[in-house]
């Protein structure tokens, strides 16, 4: 019997580990499979409301790490995943995403001689400033295997010089979770229960430090949500970093006028349930630019750069600079005109877990 352990620490984790979760089920007379969650996110909107949706199993281990600087965050884990390491001896460390607890867990595991596999390895930005940048590169830089969602992500391994044989191009996780919960999101009471109807709303999500943690740049993004307002009305379900630096910049006025509908951050089957009936959406959230990708929904992305290519070359994503005249011009275009899918990537087909779980059990544990 092997172990296998995968961490999650923040939202967008939890979509990626529930479907791999799922996929070792099958495997379960070989393979064990723990899950430890880091606590990076820890607000029940944010975390425990995704286990539920996800059908996720609790972890056997929490960790607490809560909120801090990154140094504080990232070192933490480090200290508090070790022990569980040292505990469980597994023999693989599943990291997914970008996030602080990515890096954290792989430098852990990496440095007790523990083999690791990156899940959605090789994407980039390319931009240094995105504390995601630096968590994939280090990441990728340290791991054994990377199981990548695209073809740019294998083509960026190689320049890097990752081993080829190490490189599996599986398709996307978080595809499986959406898959997986389109059954339940078509019967989410989410749009009756906020009074709304197909088609009349956008969505806009925004969380990045680069358009929400200065007074000037927040609200330089609410004026952008503003102005999608005058075509749409405007669902913004709030992350906690923008709900507190708006009431401390004192920018809540903007939600005041109805036009934009502030609440607090959604589950995943209602989350999805609203991208499903609505007519376009702004963010600047790396999973919702695939998420919209497979649905075939326009997204204008408020950043200059994606680590997603995919998204541009064959969703509706497009980028955006989050200024208000490049906005403005970007939402009278998608009003004027709808762009029309090429398609959804390849093997972004709901079976992406299945072919990690299989390549683990088969190959790299055999
Ligand atoms: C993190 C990830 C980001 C990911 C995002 C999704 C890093 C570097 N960033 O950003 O890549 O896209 O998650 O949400 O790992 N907070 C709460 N409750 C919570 C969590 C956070 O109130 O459950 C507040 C705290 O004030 C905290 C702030 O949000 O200081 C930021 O949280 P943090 O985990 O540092 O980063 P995110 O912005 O959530």
């Amino acid at each position: 019997m092997k172990k296998v352990i995968s961490v999650v620490g923040a939202r967008p984790n939890f979509m990626k580990v529930a479907p791999i979760d799922r996929a070792f089920r099958k495997w379960s007379d070989k393979i064990e499979h723990v899950i430890v969650h880091t606590g990076q996110h820890y607000d029940a909107a944010m975390s425990d409301a995704f286990f539920k949706d996800l059908e996720m199993p609790a972890p056997k281990h929490f960790l607490a790490v809560g909120s801090g600087t990154h140094a504080e965050q990232t070192a933490k884990v480090i200290l508090a995943f070790e022990k569980v390491l040292l505990q469980e001896k597994p023999d693989l460390v599943i990291v997914v995403g970008d996030v602080n607890s990515t890096i954290a867990a792989t430098l852990t595991a990496v440095k007790l001689g523990i083999k690791t596999a990156h899940v959605e390895g090789g994407l980039r930005s390319f931009d240094r400033t995105m504390p995601e940048e630096i968590n994939r590169k280090a990441t990728d830089a340290i791991r054994a295997y990377c199981f990548v969602t695209e073809p740019s992500g294998e083509e960026n391994l190689l320049k890097e010089g990752f081993p080829k044989e190490n490189v599996f191009f599986v398709g996307n996780v978080m595809i499986d979770s959406q898959k997986n919960a389109l059954p339940k999101a078509k019967k989410s009471k989410i749009l009756k229960k906020l009074g709304l109807s197909k088609g009349e709303y956008a969505v806009a999500t925004l969380h990045r430090p680069s358009n929400v943690d200065s007074p000037e740049r927040l609200e330089e993004s609410l004026r952008i949500l503003k102005r999608a307002a005058k075509y749409k009305k405007v669902v913004f379900p709030i992350h906690p970093r923008t709900r507190k630096n708006a009431r401390e910049f004192g920018l809540d006025s903007y939600f005041e006028s109805g036009d934009i509908v502030a609440i607090e951050p959604l589950g995943y089957v209602d989350f999805l349930a609203l991208l499903l009936d609505c007519d376009f959406v702004l963010t600047d959230s790396g999973g919702i630019q695939e998420e919209t990708t497979a649905l075939g929904i326009p997204c204008l992305t408020l950043r200059t750069t994606t680590e997603r290519p995919i998204t541009l070359e064959l969703g509706l994503n497009r980028l955006v600079e989050p200024s208000f005249e490049a906005a403005s011009r970007a939402i009278d275009e998608l009003a004027a005109k709808k762009p029309k899918s090429a398609g959804a990537p390849p093997l972004w087909d709901g079976k992406a877990a299945d072919r990690i779980a299989e390549i683990i059990a088969e190959k790299i544990l055999a």
